[in-house]
């Protein structure tokens, strides 16, 4: 049943012990760290950067991070997540002036690439470049902030992502990114979802493995 990938969003973390957070919810089963970038112009928040991406790279984590860049415009910090220990790099098309080139820079710098869609945001730019993309990461709030409520139109985008993605014949991750708990999991991978985002649905609860173990209960069926 693997293949089903839990990716905790350090947004939702303790970011004064930040290395310990996340060696915890490893620790705890999560399979990848969600890196959420908020640059205080394409959303209305201000995170984390590239420094910190490394950081957790020198702190010893080894597991994927999904950097995901919520920024405008994206192709500077495409290079700078590159050299900070990336594994996925996703951005939404509206930071790029030249989606394919973004995109082909992550590959060419040895990551996996990936659009991001907003919940009003249709899927058409996908149309060109399905051959470019590892993972499609569908916004079930609007981007800048942790905590929201799941907006439930998006099951019915997820099933159209999934028929595009199983029609194009490439292997693509898809993941959903939030108000995901483990109460609409199950929904959600039902829908056609393989990566499961989730910020304070886990770090908000004291203990990390019961939720995550709660959550693979749920995508058992
Ligand atoms: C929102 C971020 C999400 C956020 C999810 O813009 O992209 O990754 O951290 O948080 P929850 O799971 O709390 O909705
Ligand atoms: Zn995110």
């Amino acid at each position: 049943m693997k293949d089903f990938l839990i990716a905790p969003s350090i947004l939702a973390a303790d970011f004064a012990r930040l290395g310990e957070e996340v060696d915890n919810v490893l620790a705890a089963g999560a399979d990848i760290v969600h890196f959420d970038v908020m640059d205080n112009h394409y959303v209305p928040n201000l995170t984390i950067g590239p420094m910190v991406c490394k950081a957790l790279r020198n702190h010893g984590v080894t597991a994927d991070i999904d950097v995901h860049l919520m920024v405008k415009p994206v192709d500077r910090l495409i290079g700078d997540f590159i050299e900070a220990g990336a594994s996925y790099i996703t951005f939404h098309p509206q930071g790029s002036e030249h989606i394919d080139r973004s995109l082909q820079m992550i590959r060419d710098g040895g990551c996996k690439s990936g659009l991001v869609f907003n919940p009003a945001t249709p899927l058409d730019d996908l149309k060109y470049v399905m051959d470019k993309v590892d993972m499609i990461l569908l916004m079930s709030v609007n981007p800048g902030f942790g905590g929201q409520k799941f907006i439930p139109a998006t099951l019915d985008k997820l099933r159209e992502a999934r028929r595009l993605i199983d029609e194009s014949g490439y292997d693509i991750r898809l993941e959903i990114d939030g108000g995901v708990s483990e109460k609409n999991i199950a929904e959600c991978a039902a829908a056609g979802a393989d990566t499961f985002v989730a910020g304070s649905a886990i770090f908000g609860k004291p203990d990390y493995k019961a939720v995550i173990d709660q959550m693979r209960a749920e995508l058992a069926g």
